[in-house]
């Protein structure tokens, strides 16, 4: 995020259930109680679950303000956490990969860009949606969540390269779920870990392998 062009970061993946929404959520909740006002976007419009995370409604988000003009002022829920504001995904559509291409779309990032010290963007798995591709052009930071049993090395790569063709610039990797107490985690996470982790047991999964505080119960929301 340093030195990016720009304060919008973008969370992907390369398939289904890496634990995109689950980072997202946790990465939003440690930069507002860091003292960052942050708004988190659900731009999974296909089937977006961010609103689930924090118990709040789905309707009226991103994608309303991009078909129906819903003012941005509206398709955002306020003070969620302390600093911390969430725009879910609105109502869902079944290909919305030209919304994220349209005017309307550029221009709402931009405004939310000003308004914030960072935004987060919940984005769709990159292999299964085109509008990850789409929007990622426009993102100061890439960063795509794997999933320590389930993603697959050849598959990250492929989205790295998508990425790629669409002149994105690729940040990191967000190794999720990893057993930090198995031994090859320690010694070898540094160069080989995700061939590595993939390999792990369904039972070893743990928290995530990043500096989340904990997951966000809805009780702790307003809506
Ligand atoms: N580190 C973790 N520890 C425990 N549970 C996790 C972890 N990461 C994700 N999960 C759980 O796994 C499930 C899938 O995670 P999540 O919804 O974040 O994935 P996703 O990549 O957003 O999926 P989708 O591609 O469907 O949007 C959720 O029930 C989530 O709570
Ligand atoms: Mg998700």
């Amino acid at each position: 995020m340093m030195g990016a062009p720009n304060n919008r970061v973008l969370i992907s993946s390369a398939t289904a259930g890496a634990g995109k929404t689950f980072v997202s959520s946790n990465f939003a909740t440690l930069l507002a109680s860091s003292g960052k006002h942050v708004l988190l976007v659900d731009a999974d419009l296909r089937r977006g679950t961010l609103s689930e995370e924090f118990g709040l409604q789905r309707k009226d988000g991103l994608s309303d303000i991009i078909t129906a003009g819903l003012p941005i002022d509206r398709a955002i829920h306020y003070h969620v956490l302390p600093r911390l504001d969430v725009m879910t995904s609105g109502t869902l559509h079944p290909d919305p990969a030209g919304m994220m291409t349209s005017d309307v779309f550029a221009q709402t990032l931009a405004t939310l860009s000003e308004r914030y010290d960072v935004v987060i963007v919940d984005a769709p798995p990159t292999l299964l949606a085109s509008e990850t591709a789409a929007m990622a052009p426009s993102m100061g930071t890439l960063l795509l969540v794997a999933r320590a049993d389930q993603s697959e090395s050849g598959e990250l790569l492929e989205s790295v390269k998508r990425l790629g063709h669409v002149g994105a610039a690729f940040h990191g990797v967000v190794f999720n779920a990893v057993d930090t107490t198995q031994r090859h985690y320690r010694g070898y996470s540094y160069g080989y870990g995700y061939e590595m982790y993939r390999r792990e047991p369904a039972h070893a999964l743990g928290e995530a392998d990043t500096v989340m505080p904990r997951r966000i119960e809805p009780e702790h929301a307003t809506s």
